[in-house]
């Protein structure tokens, strides 16, 4: 499928499934480097990361588990600039090393409220994998430690990542077409 039509917005095909497998070994194989011997709690952020956590865990070798957040920003194709807990963390984080994973990292809102409830739980190490990253609409100084692609200032779809819920189911990524 070359373009995909959601509500009035036209979406072109983007990132192709075998730039996403690469992308994610790419940052698999970093952290197991960096993580080896050691033991990590991967948290994923929901909705928008299932897809990427799920293959970037196949990918894993050293000991690890995961845990799940959900937070919201987005409204349509708009970060609304404030960021909601829907689901939070329960269990004791105390001393543990942290990655979290992240569909794509916009403002940089949502890690920001993330590190902050973190650093609350007294974890021993935050470090953020994202597969996608907007170096022009980042916004904090937060560290990225593990990027997948920095791609322009666009709102992109598919592979977890949605346009008012529609379009997480799709293999590959696309783009908002401009007219
Ligand atoms: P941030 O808080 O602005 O960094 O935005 C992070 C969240 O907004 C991501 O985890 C996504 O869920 C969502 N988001 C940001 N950019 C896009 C996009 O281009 N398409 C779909 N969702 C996006
Ligand atoms: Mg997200």
């Amino acid at each position: 499928m070359q373009e995909i039509q959601i509500h009035n917005s036209t979406f072109e095909s983007y990132l192709t499934e075998n730039e996403i497998d690469s992308s994610v070994q790419k940052i698999a194989v970093a952290i197991n480097s960096e993580y080896q011997d050691r033991h990590v709690l991967f948290i994923a952020v929901l909705n928008g990361s299932f897809m990427f956590c799920s293959d970037l865990l196949k990918k894993i070798t050293v000991s690890c588990a995961v845990s799940f957040v959900k937070m919201q920003s987005y409204e349509g194709q708009e970060t609304t600039g404030k960021v909601s807990e829907l689901i939070g963390l329960s269990e004791d984080l105390n001393g543990v090393d942290v990655v979290i994973v992240e569909d794509i990292v916009d403002t940089g809102n949502t890690l920001e409220k993330l590190y902050a409830l973190l650093n609350d739980k007294s974890v021993n190490s935050i470090k953020t994998a994202t597969l996608l990253y907007k170096p022009e609409a980042y916004k904090k100084n937060l560290p990225i430690d593990f990027v997948g692609i920095e791609i322009p200032n666009e709102f992109v779809l598919g592979y977890g990542l949605d346009y008012d819920g529609l379009g997480r189911n799709l293999s590959k990524i696309y783009k908002l077409k401009k007219h």
